[in-house]
């Protein structure tokens, strides 16, 4: 049996924060430990220019996110990790799957509608502003996953749209080029963090760059600190109890904590510790986590051609899957050799 494919990837647009961290970057990086998967990763590059903030963003966003995953141990030998503007079948597939793809089904895609919505409340051109980069995303994503037979695709809850349309856009491919046999491309799957894995923010709605209440992941102790000191409590004092369930500083604790580290704090609030007192254990309990990463982060940031030879031979690896999958299409669709 081969082993199951694991695929994500990783908008190259800010700086890692702890939502992305307990969401998304430490359960990809255990689950890429796990013997029966293989893990492809990527920085998606490309995706970023939909919404582009301008290049030194988007270069300085590639530099952070990448020195972020290896900072925190993912393993490249046994991963794959690329970015996804060295892979050039990437965008050659995007093509190929957009003549293939429903324009109607694309119209519906969350991140288009909820633009031309945007568009109709401010009485404008329904289509103002509007990229075909926005518009045809979910083709790209489609390639992305696709290039490689993902298995599995762990995403946000917004995503699980996306993947259904790489399925119903590999599904007509497989029924128009590929062999009853052999399909060409295999069925992915969303994989959905579970709610415990959502993050809340300083201010208790999920915790995500645009509303602005995110922890960056790497600050200094004296910045993690003074963000942790910003998280929004209530103005109980020490000695009255509090609700772990409704509580932000609890529930970022619970993503730190051992069972057994949650329960005690559990108790502490019942027994009324201090806002101040619960900050300052909650910025230890993540401190420790991170720390040593956060050294080898700074280590990694200052030597770009290291993390540039890293993703270099991340994308040898990924080419050796993604060239010949290409030509087998390329030919099936008829965009072959004449003699
Ligand atoms: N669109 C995803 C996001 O915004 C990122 C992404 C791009 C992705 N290509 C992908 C995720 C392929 C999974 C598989 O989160």
């Amino acid at each position: 049996m081969s082993k199951e494919r694991v695929l994500t990837g990783i908008t190259t647009t800010g700086t890692p924060h702890l939502g992305n961290y307990v969401g998304a970057i430490r359960p990809a990086i255990a689950a890429s430990q796990h013997p029966e998967t293989q893990a492809f990763y990527f920085l998606a590059d490309y995706h970023a220019m939909i919404k582009s903030q301008g290049p030194e963003f988007v270069h300085q966003s590639t530099r952070e996110i990448a020195a972020t995953w290896l900072a925190l141990g993912l393993d490249v030998d046994n991963a794959v990790f690329y970015r996804q503007s060295d892979i050039p079948e990437i965008p050659e597939l995007s093509w190929l799957l957009s003549c293939l793809a429903a324009k109607g089904l694309m119209n519906r895609a969350h991140a288009y509608k909820a633009a031309v919505d945007d568009n109709l409340k401010n009485a404008e051109d329904p289509d103002f502003g509007i990229t075909m980069g926005l518009f045809s995303y979910p083709v790209l994503m489609a390639a992305d996953i696709l290039m490689f037979n993902a298995n599995k695709v762990p995403v946000g809850k917004d995503q699980i749209q996306h993947i259904e349309m790489a399925r119903d856009i590999a599904k007509r491919c497989n029924h128009l080029y590929g062999s009853k046999k052999k399909p060409l491309f295999v069925m992915p799957e969303a994989v959905v963090e579970s709610d415990v894995a959502v993050l809340q923010g300083l201010d208790g709605r999920k915790m995500s760059k645009s509303y602005g209440n995110t922890i960056p992941l790497f600050l200094s102790e004296k910045q993690l600190k003074k963000h942790i000191n910003k998280i929004d409590t209530n103005l109980l004092e020490p000695g009255e109890a509090k609700d772990p369930d409704t509580s932000t500083v609890f529930q970022i604790w619970q993503a730190f904590a051992s069972p057994a580290q949650t329960d005690s704090m559990r108790q502490a609030f019942a027994e009324g510790i201090g806002w101040g007192d619960a900050k300052k254990q909650l910025f230890e309990l993540i401190n420790e986590e991170v720390g040593e990463a956060r050294e080898r982060y700074h280590v990694l940031l200052e030597d770009s051609a290291h993390i540039e030879a890293v993703l270099q031979a991340g994308a040898e690896k990924a080419r050796g899957y993604s060239a010949p999958l290409m030509a087998e299409l390329r030919s099936a669709m008829g965009i072959r050799p004449l003699g």
